[in-house]
């Protein structure tokens, strides 16, 4: 079955007392979704990807978790950054390069390249993220999202016919990829991206910080 990704990036949001209650209200509206034609990936920070580990093995839930980056570095001596190794015990997934990141921290396509070997070689798939199709996949990326600056965070999503152009680029130039898009989607607009046919899921922040909100997207689909 063709599974659309819904990725839940919760940037640096939350504290450890929200985790659980966020998945316990995911639990409670489970039988609501259909979580056969979807995967939930959950992309907490760093501190609490080991208690949406326990979360997700309590509640039962069929969610994979993500981390939001990744070190460029192997295990070692790198005061402050966390390496694929460890990141692997508890993340089948990675978001690497997202706008945020290579804007406010200066990350460029030769650190994003590094990230990605560092990950692959740890058996975390990378969730690349690009901001038009100008920048460079490295090689091995399997998963694309397409994430315009002027959509994320705004309530201006890209408009449909354009996010379809650019995934027909990249799919042109890196074939056997899912893309994805990313960029206000919400319960309220989701409908709208259901004539992209070539969709491979969404990247979801601010509607994905509230169960509630992250649900209705979920039961849409
Ligand atoms: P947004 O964020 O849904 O809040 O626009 C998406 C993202 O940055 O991944």
């Amino acid at each position: 079955m063709d599974q659309k990704l819904f990725i839940a990036n919760w940037k640096s949001h939350k504290i450890p007392s929200q985790v659980e209650a966020f998945f316990d209200t995911l639990h409670a509206s489970a039988g609501e979704i259909n979580w056969d034609n979807k995967k939930v990936i959950i992309a907490p920070p760093y501190p609490l990807l080991g208690k949406s580990v326990e979360a997700v093995k309590k509640t039962g839930l069929s969610i994979s978790i993500s981390s939001q980056d990744v070190s460029s570095f192997e295990e070692g001596a790198h005061t402050g950054e966390v390496a694929a190794r460890l990141i692997k015990e508890y993340a089948e997934f990675a978001i690497i390069g997202h706008s945020e990141r290579r804007e406010s921290l200066h990350e460029n396509d030769e650190l994003l390249q590094k990230k990605v070997e560092q990950a692959l070689s740890s058996g975390i798939t990378p969730i690349y993220c690009v901001q038009n199709v100008t920048q460079q996949v490295p090689q091995g990326v399997t998963i694309i999202a397409y994430e315009p600056i002027t959509a994320i965070g705004t309530g201006n999503p890209d408009d449909p016919t354009h996010i379809e152009e650019v995934f027909n680029t990249l799919h042109g130039t890196y074939p056997q990829t899912t893309v994805l898009y990313g960029g206000s989607v919400t319960a309220e607009n989701s409908e709208q991206f259901l004539v992209i046919p070539s969709l491979g899921g969404f990247i979801i922040g601010g509607a994905s910080l509230e169960a509630g909100s992250f649900i209705s997207l979920l039961r849409q689909w």
